[in-house]
């Protein structure tokens, strides 16, 4: 997959990406998503229950989030078999039937995770890497393809604050007339680009999760798919502060954008869900 596409087409990405993998079969299609009362575990089990015939959505969610309690009861109408459960706790996966796709979209999202009082950097290693363990290993004993919603975050600070840029209609641009380095176009960031430290705590670990999940797959023969999005934004997220500041200009026909801020920690980088944002 590539890493900085327009966001609402994931939905239709997930959904190709699980009908080729099942595409052969007659049967059901049964699929796990971890984190499904979050902002984009909710949307991905809404999208693919509207697109798909034959798929039964498992949920799990320990409903860390607040807010996420609010998605709990939409899910369950709609069809998720909810469960209360901890990705940190293997028993909360063991107790899971198979699936033959896990999304995991359980993760703290933020980029100052681990650096704040209120989420230490050892809730943010034991929430969005340790955890990761229980679905690789639910992953192995069921050979379920597993779809990981990485990050832009896996790349490098410096060398993001490094890009050069251009002002056009007010927004900045990568200014393609200089030389670029590995993974740059102007269209924006590819995999290519460096993911050299620092990446932020939280980018770390997603980088850490990609590798270990990358090799589960590779030893136990399961396939592994990473997406790394960028920022994501639209209606039904659980604001926070810095969303509720980064989001207040953004507009509906505003559909793909890479904003590379000139700031130290290079924080504005956004791409959008389907959808507007004016609820911001
Ligand atoms: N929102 C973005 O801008 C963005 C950008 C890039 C990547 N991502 C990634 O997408 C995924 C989903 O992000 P989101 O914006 O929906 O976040 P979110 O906070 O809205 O949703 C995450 C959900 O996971 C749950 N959760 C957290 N820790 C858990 C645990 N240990 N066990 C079970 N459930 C747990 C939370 O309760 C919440 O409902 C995350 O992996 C995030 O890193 C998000």
């Amino acid at each position: 997959m590539g890493n900085h596409e327009i966001s609402d087409r994931h939905d239709r990405r997930y959904c190709s990406l699980l009908e080729n993998a099942f595409g052969q079969r007659n049967g059901p299609m049964r699929l796990l998503i971890t984190g499904v009362c979050g902002f984009v575990g909710s949307a991905i089990a809404q999208s693919l229950l509207e697109r798909m015939e034959n798929l039964t959505v498992i949920g799990i969610d320990n409903l860390i989030r607040p807010g996420s309690e609010l998605n709990r009861m939409k899910l369950t109408q709609i069809g998720v078999k909810f469960v209360h459960g901890d990705i940190r706790q293997a028993s909360d996966l063991d107790a899971i039937p198979p699936a033959d796709c896990v999304i995991d979209a359980a993760a703290n999202p933020s980029v100052l995770a681990g650096l704040q009082q209120d989420f230490t950097s050892r809730q943010l290693f034991e929430h969005n890497l340790a955890g990761l363990s229980n679905i690789l290993e639910y992953c192995k004993r069921y050979k379920s393809t597993l779809i990981l919603l990485s990050s832009s975050r896996v790349y490098s600070i410096p060398a993001l604050t490094s890009l050069p840029l251009k002002v056009c209609d007010e927004t900045f641009h990568i200014d393609d007339s200089l030389p670029l380095a590995p993974g740059v176009t102007a269209r924006g960031i590819g995999v290519e680009f460096s993911t050299k430290p620092p990446v932020s705590l939280y980018g770390a670990m997603k980088l850490a999760s990609e590798a270990v999940a990358l090799e589960y797959g590779h030893a136990f023969g399961f396939p592994v798919w990473i997406d790394r999005c960028g920022v994501l934004a639209g209606a039904g997220q659980f604001g926070t502060p810095f969303f509720r500041t980064g989001s207040t200009h953004i507009c509906e026909d505003f559909r793909f954008a890479i904003l590379v801020s000139k700031e130290p920690d290079g924080r504005f980088e956004m791409s959008f869900t389907r959808g507007t944002s004016r609820a911001f």
